[in-house]
C-alpha cells in the first residue's frame, strides 16, 4: 500500500497527537508482552510502522547499550525523535521493500499489519527476518468484535458517536483495512510455522486516552467524513463538542496481541 493511499496519513498535524494516545493506551500492553517474551539487555529488536517515538524509546531502555532498537515506518517523520546511541529509525515499507539485512530477537508491530491488503506478505517478511528462537510480537484491532464507539447507547450523544465510527470502518474497510482481522492472527502465526504461540485481548471500555484519540482521529478523517456523506460539518462539530465536554463514555474496539517464536 503506498503512504498515501493510507488514511489516517502521518503528514496530518494531528498524527503526532493520535500517536501520543496510542502510545498511552497501548504502551503497557505491548511492554507486557515484551515481558513474556523476556526481552533483556543486548537484544536487537525491530518496530514495524512505529508511528511515534514512545515505544522505541521504551524498548531502547529495556535493551540498553549492548542491543538495538530499529524503527520502521513508511513515514518515519514522527519515529525520528526516536533517534539515539541504540536507536535508528529508517524510512521502510514492511510489504513493498527487503527486509532489513540485520536479524532480531523481537519484531513488533501494533495496528499495521491491519491495514495492509498484503498483510500476509508483511508477516512473511517480519518471520524471515527473525533469528532462530526469536520471537514475534502482532498486536491489532478487530473492530468486528466490537465496533461501537459507545457500547452503552443511551441517547443521541452516542447514537451520533457510534454513526461516525461505522462510518470510520467503512473507509478504512475501503482502503483495503480487514475490521475483522485480529482474531486471524493465531492461526497465521500457526501457518508461518512459529511455535509457542499465545494470544489475549485488551479492550478499552472508557479510558482516558481515548478521548484525545478520537479528538485527533475525527480531526484527521472530516474531509472523508464529509466527501462520503457519512456526517454533516454540523454533526461532527457536535460530536466533537461532546467528546471535549466527556459527554460520551468512548470505547476502542479489543485489540489482539500475538506472539510466538521461530523454531531453534
Ligand atoms: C495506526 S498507526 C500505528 C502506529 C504505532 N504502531 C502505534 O501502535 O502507535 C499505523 C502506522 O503504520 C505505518 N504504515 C502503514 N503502512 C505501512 C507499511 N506498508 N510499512 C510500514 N509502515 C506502515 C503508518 O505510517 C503508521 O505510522
Amino acid at each position: 500500500m503506498a503512504d498515501h493511499d493510507y488514511l489516517l496519513d502521518n503528514r496530518n498535524t494531528q498524527a503526532a497527537r493520535r500517536f501520543d494516545a496510542l502510545s498511552a493506551l497501548f504502551d503497557p500492553v505491548s511492554l507486557r508482552q515484551f515481558a513474556a517474551c523476556g526481552l533483556a539487555e543486548g537484544w536487537r529488536c525491530w518496530e514495524v510502522g512505529a508511528g511515534g517515538p514512545a515505544l522505541a524509546r521504551m524498548m531502547a531502555e529495556q535493551v540498553g547499550d549492548t542491543g538495538h532498537v530499529l524503527a520502521t515506518d513508511i513515514d518515519d517523520s514522527w519515529a525520528k525523535a526516536a533517534t539515539s546511541r541504540n536507536i535508528s529509525v529508517r524510512r521502510h515499507d514492511v510489504v513493498h521493500d527487503a527486509p532489513p539485512d540485520d536479524r532480531f530477537d523481537l519484531i513488533h508491530a501494533r495496528l499495521v499489519l491491519v491495514h495492509l491488503p498484503e498483510r500476509e506478505r508483511a508477516l512473511g517478511h517480519m518471520v524471515s527476518a527473525l533469528k532462530p528462537g526469536g520471537w514475534l510480537v502482532v498486536e491489532d484491532a478487530d473492530p468486528a468484535l466490537q465496533p461501537l464507539s459507545c457500547i452503552d447507547e443511551s441517547g443521541p450523544e452516542q447514537a451520533l458517536a457510534n454513526k461516525i465510527r461505522q462510518g470510520f470502518r467503512a473507509l478504512l474497510a475501503k482502503r483495503g483495512a480487514d475490521i475483522a482481522f485480529g482474531r486471524k492472527l493465531p492461526r497465521m502465526f500457526r501457518q508461518a510455522g512459529l511455535a509457542d504461540i499465545a494470544a489475549e485481548a485488551y479492550f478499552p471500555i472508557a479510558l482516558p486516552p481515548c478521548q484525545p484519540l478520537e479528538m485527533a482521529t475525527i480531526a484527521m478523517i472530516r474531509d472523508e467524513l464529509l466527501s462520503h456523506g457519512i456526517a454533516t460539518a454540523e454533526e461532527i462539530g457536535q460530536h466533537l463538542e461532546n467528546v471535549r465536554a466527556g459527554k460520551l463514555d468512548l470505547s476502542q474496539p479489543p485489540m489482539i496481541s500475538v506472539r510466538g517464536r521461530k523454531p531453534l
